[in-house]
């Protein structure tokens, strides 16, 4: 089968063809970075137009990538949420109008469910399986059985693990996304010259937090009421790699604790921080020395893409689920 996945949860305009939820024929993502730097965030109503201009150019250009035509496709994937509200009206309404014209099934996906997919395309997650989707907009656990049964088994209570990147990034004079430019200024730091708090990771519950990091790094510029100089400070490699240090301890810690906690032995981690080199090392070293089977996918599938939604389209299909042409988008993550 033969399914159009698009995306437009967030600020990547994102269409894929994808044959039998593992054959990628074409992964176009059209990032909008550039719109969204000046503001060091996204802004939601720039995104949701920027989708509505470029969506239609980028379904062009994956189906003439794939090769194929429009009648070609056997089905549409969308994402359905959790994501910004006015950006996934734009996803939603395309791939509704493109399903009543062409005939074929709807198939409404779950955005983080569709990063985990990203895990079964290529050489493939073995399950059970642990996974960590970590973003700018999430930072949760789950134990997956299928690529269609996922459990949530954690996730962060206030800001995700990526938004802390743009956030710190932003106090530190570096640009926007944050996540890549700490780790780019990281690399000359020292990783241990400033002891920043490592939030819940002695806790036994297997959610996050985040914020008190983000204020730690406040506090640290600018004094404990934070009305220091507001300029960026000589030290910021040491800096930028210690507040990577304590993020990375975190994430790699949380996992290990799911793994024991379900006693599972395969792990998985995507999203957009999951590029991190810092964090990529750490894990692949904890992983050999614990003797866990690491799926770490290509960063192209770790970031906002549409093959991950067209790939997890196939299986929900093929479960026999798909969606009504009234379905309605959802800002929320679930909590299942
Ligand atoms: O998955 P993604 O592309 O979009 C969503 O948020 O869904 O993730 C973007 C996030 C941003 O917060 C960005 O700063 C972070 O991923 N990120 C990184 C790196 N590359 C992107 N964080 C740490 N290190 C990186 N190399
Ligand atoms: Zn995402």
């Amino acid at each position: 089968l033969l399914l159009l996945g698009i995306e437009t949860s967030c600020d990547e305009t994102a269409v894929a063809v994808v044959e039998d939820g593992k054959r990628i024929l074409s992964n176009i993502v059209l990032s909008q970075v550039p719109l969204h730097e000046e503001f060091f965030g996204v802004v939601p109503e720039v995104a949701s137009r920027a989708h509505d201009f470029w969506l239609l150019p980028v379904v062009k250009t994956a189906l003439k990538k794939a090769g194929i035509s429009l009648a070609e496709i056997d089905a549409v994937a969308v994402t359905q949420g959790p994501g910004l509200i006015g950006a996934l009206l734009v996803g939603l309404t395309a791939a509704k109008t493109l399903v009543a014209t062409l005939g074929v099934p709807l198939v409404g996906v779950d955005h983080l469910q569709a990063h985990i997919y990203s895990a079964f395309i290529g050489d493939g997650l073995t399950t059970p399986a642990v996974a960590l989707v970590v973003s700018g907009g999430h930072t949760s656990l789950y134990r997956v059985a299928s690529p269609i049964e996922v459990e949530l088994l954690g996730r962060t209570v206030d800001d995700a693990a990526g938004e802390a990147f743009d956030k710190v990034a932003r106090m530190l004079g570096l640009s926007y996304p944050g996540g890549p430019a700490i780790e780019k200024a990281a690399e000359g730091g020292d990783g241990s010259a400033v002891n920043f708090p490592r939030p819940m990771l002695t806790d036994e519950s297997l959610d996050f937090s985040f914020s008190g990091l983000k204020t730690a790094v406040l506090y640290h510029l600018r004094g404990q009421n934070a009305k220091g100089p507001a300029e960026p400070p000589d030290d910021v490699a040491d800096i930028a790699a210690s507040f990577q240090e304590a993020v990375v301890d975190v994430l790699v810690g949380k996992c290990i604790r799911a793994l024991e906690f379900t006693s599972i032995r395969s792990l998985t981690v995507t999203g957009g921080v999951a590029a991190n080199k810092r964090l990529r090392q750490r894990l692949v070293e904890e992983a050999e020395r614990r003797n866990i089977k690491l799926h770490l996918p290509p960063l192209a599938l770790c970031t906002d893409n549409a093959a991950m939604v067209a790939g997890l389209g196939y299986h929900l299909l093929a479960a026999g689920v798909s969606s009504p042409l009234d379905i309605d988008s959802y800002t929320e993550a679930k909590n299942s």
